[in-house]
């Protein structure tokens, strides 16, 4: 079949997202350094047969001291923008203290992007705490999500020079799955009631500081939303869906939507809901990621047809794959953006698209072995940066502004 030239409107976004804690290395004033680095996690390691060595975050890729390398590499690469956060437990290492070394560290990270002609999305809260507002109950109680709300206002008010666009919070319902329902992250508990609670306090973070961020800067805030593509079929898996698992995944979205300027969708798979009978295998269901996640282009458009009716802009802030050979990231990236184009076609208000990620980097629980970087870490090798082949391939639609599919 001849391709055809798929054209996206002049200004849309390219480029690649980070976070601080799976980038920067030593964060060791965070949560999440403290478990990494505790017996309880290390045992548990253990006896899972694995070396607790290989889970913990240590010096990461050294962004902290290399984002300017990295900066240059999305340069190179013909992005326009990239997706990058701050480190709450580096600005707020106590309580009350404010780190102005660390402020003006991170200027010196965005004025490094901007040089690089970068336009910038900074994440405020990427899954990381610091310790001592965890040692205070953290988001589990209602009376601590000022503490955010200042943390947030002294930031901005210190960066936005250099920020295009703020997001609060990254996937509040991963990080309150992975913390308060599966219980594979910190703190490690399983417990319903408090999930609701915790989902509820982000929520209240989140538009409380969105009103003042926007006050304050003028700049557009957003959310980060992980947004799962869930096909139920049969009655019984339509009405879980409906009742329980659609009210607890968007529990945070729909409280928090109005208060935001653009959304941010984090798409990377979906979830062929059905008790009995046989599934319906889509196109590419089997398809799988190094790490078992399904890969289905199509649910893109769905989830984005289905933000349609919130009438704002729409960025891809997070979509991609782990696969260390590199064998399927460039046709992913490809697929993906035809149905993202496709939805455009149909009025989804898509403005940008950010690859996650741009660097092979810590992937939480389950360490660095899932490579989801455009440009490898050697880690064998003093953390050298090598471009995959299907980075020079997303370089081209970069540079483009078209996908030939
Ligand atoms: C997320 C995450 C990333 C992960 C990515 C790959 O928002 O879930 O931002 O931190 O590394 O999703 O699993």
């Amino acid at each position: 079949m001849p391709k055809q030239i798929l054209r996206f409107p002049k200004g849309f976004l390219w480029g690649a997202a980070t976070a601080a804690h799976q980038i920067e290395g030593n964060n060791t004033n965070s949560d999440w350094w403290a478990w990494e680095n505790s017996i309880k996690r290390h045992n548990q390691l253990i006896n899972q047969g694995k070396n607790p060595a290989d889970f913990c975050s240590g010096i990461a890729c050294d962004s902290y001291n290399r984002f300017d390398e990295d900066f240059a590499l999305a340069e190179h690469l013909g992005h326009s923008a990239t997706r990058l956060s701050v480190e709450w437990a580096r600005i707020q290492p106590k309580e009350g203290v404010f780190d102005e070394k660390e402020l003006d560290h991170y200027e010196k990270v965005l004025q490094s992007a901007k040089f690089h002609g970068l336009q910038t999305f900074v994440t405020l809260h990427h899954f990381t705490n610091p310790l001592w507002f965890v040692q205070k109950g953290g988001f589990e109680l209602a009376q601590n999500v000022d503490y955010f709300v200042r943390y947030a206002q002294k930031t901005v008010e210190r960066l936005s020079e250099w920020v295009d666009f703020w997001i609060t919070i990254n996937e509040p319902e991963g990080f309150v799955g992975g913390s308060f329902l599966t219980g594979v992250w910190p703190p490690q508990k399983r417990n319903i009631f408090l999930a609701f609670r915790v989902a509820h306090n982000l929520s209240l973070a989140h538009n409380l500081s969105a009103s003042k961020i926007r006050f304050t800067t003028g700049k557009p805030v957003g959310m980060a939303y992980d947004i799962v593509d869930l096909q139920p079929s049969g009655h019984l898996s339509r009405l879980v869906t409906k009742f329980f698992y659609d009210r607890f995944n968007k529990f945070v979205f729909y409280r928090t939507v109005n208060s935001c300027d653009f959304i941010g969708v984090n798409y990377y798979f979906h979830h062929h809901l059905r008790f009995w009978g046989k599934r319906k295998y889509s196109q590419s269901y089997h398809q799988v990621s190094d790490i078992g996640t399904s890969i289905h282009p199509e649910g893109m458009e769905r989830v984005l047809l289905h933000l349609k009716k919130y009438h704002k802009p729409i960025y891809i802030t997070e979509n991609g794959i782990a696969d260390a050979k590199d064998e399927k990231r460039k046709q992913f990236i490809k697929d993906h953006l035809y149905y993202v184009h496709r939805a455009m076609g149909k009025g989804a208000d898509v403005k940008g698209y950010l690859y996650w990620s741009l660097i092979d980097n810590f992937e939480w629980e389950k360490g660095f072995a899932p490579r989801f970087g455009l440009v490898e870490i050697d880690r064998e090798d003093l953390l050298r940066r090598r471009v995959r082949y299907s980075a020079l391939k997303y370089a081209e639609i970069c540079k483009n502004n078209y996908l030939e599919y």
